[in-house]
């Protein structure tokens, strides 16, 4: 079970409150400047930090509908990267040179102007890669302060993270407990809660990840039944070693050619889950992607292969914490983060992600 004696309770130190005939806010506890990333260009090519530029801005002064949010702590994620190429063809959320960056994240409310929202409130959701922020309601998810949750929590089990790894399996996968699943990525973020999330449903899970050391955190911590280090052996041989009836269920995350291999060892009525494909997230140019050479074996082992972005399902968000939220309780799914200290740090972290460093759900602390 989780605890963090650090979660406070009641309105923060800084936090202002709206009088009731909605008078401008009493701001004068509030610092005066507040420090964001800016998108200076695309990043194209190999990742270069330097598409993002730090700035120094006022505080935001709190419009009609919206609430303002002292950021805690922010999520780094793969998606940060392909955002930041500015290209609509990988960017579903409309980000601009000139803008602030965006990302999941959780804070606490120091200003509302806003229905439902309080001075002191927990909230976690979509906004700017700064000290403080302005967010409208429907990006927004406000939580009762739970001992048994951190705040790490909402940037991983109870975020995009953990709903993807509920939604792509249930949901996607059609998981069942007879299933044979393999998962890449899977000392990550999202692979590490989809394979305790399988297994905790029964199934024998396979976890695909980056040297020995993550590949026995894989087993011994997270209770997959093996685990394969893609940087060291063939993973086509080995999942047909591992999986002699082949594979039922795909969750994967890194697709290329890991996603080739896994083709080539499908069980009849196969499903891949397309959450996600890491390895071709940081190309050096588009003539570096990788071309499977399998797609056409969905085809005689009658499969199915379906992709999914968790963000488009946000009216779902509670059915999927549900599931996850007794696990997290009972300890069934571990959630372990890497944080990085300091907003000023998030541009480079991303390059922990893209290289494998990362051990856990990687964030930066505000
Ligand atoms: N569809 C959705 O809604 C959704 C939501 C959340 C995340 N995702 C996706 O899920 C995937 C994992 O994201 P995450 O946030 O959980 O990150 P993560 O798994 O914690 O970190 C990324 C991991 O990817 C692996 N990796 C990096 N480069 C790779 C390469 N060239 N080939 C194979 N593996 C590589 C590394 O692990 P190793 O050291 O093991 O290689 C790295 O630790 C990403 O593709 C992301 O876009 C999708």
């Amino acid at each position: 079970m989780r605890h963090d004696d650090r979660i406070g309770r009641g309105p923060g130190r800084n936090a202002t409150r709206i009088s009731a005939n909605g008078d401008a806010p009493q701001r004068k506890q509030l610092p005066m400047k507040n420090h964001a990333w800016i998108v200076a260009e695309p990043a194209l090519g190999a990742y270069d930090p330097k598409c993002l530029q730090w700035e120094e801005r006022e505080v935001p002064e709190v419009r009609e509908g919206h609430v303002l949010i002292r950021t805690k702590l922010l999520s780094i994620d793969p998606t940060s990267r392909n955002w930041l190429k500015l290209d609509p063809a990988t960017t579903y959320i409309p980000i601009a040179v000139g803008d602030v960056m965006i990302g999941a994240a959780v804070g606490e409310v120091v200003e509302s102007r806003a229905e439902g929202f309080e001075p002191g409130d927990l909230v976690s959701g979509m906004w700017g890669w700064e000290e403080y922020s302005l967010a409208t309601p429907e990006y927004l998810q406000r939580h009762d302060r739970d001992d048994r949750i951190p705040d790490e929590a909402y940037v991983s089990v109870f975020s995009h993270i953990g709903r993807a790894a509920a939604f792509g399996l249930m949901e996607i996968g059609r998981l069942k407990s007879s299933d044979t699943v393999v998962v890449s990525a899977a000392a990550g973020a999202t692979g590490s809660i989809a394979v305790q999330l399988a297994k905790a449903k029964g199934c024998r899970v396979i976890g695909i990840a980056g040297g020995e050391h993550k590949c026995r955190y894989v087993v011994e911590d997270l209770g997959a039944d093996d685990a394969i280090d893609y940087r060291a052996v063939d993973v086509r041989e080995a999942l047909a070693e591992k999986c002699p009836q082949g594979v039922d269920l795909f969750f994967d995350n890194v697709g290329g050619a890991v996603l080739d291999a896994v083709l080539a060892n499908m069980a009849w009525n196969c499903r891949i889950v397309v959450c996600g494909a890491m390895s071709q997230y940081d190309l050096p140019n588009p003539d570096a992607a990788y071309g499977c050479t399998n797609l056409h074996l969905l085809m005689y082992k009658c499969a199915r292969m379906e992709g999914f972005v968790a963000g488009a399902y946000t009216g779902r968000y509670a059915e999927f914490d549900d599931i996850l939220r007794p696990l997290y309780i009972d300890g069934s799914i571990v959630a372990r983060s890497h944080i990085v200290d300091g907003l000023d740090k998030a541009p480079e972290s991303i390059s922990l992600l893209l290289d494998g460093k990362n051990n856990g759900k990687l964030m930066v602390r505000v």
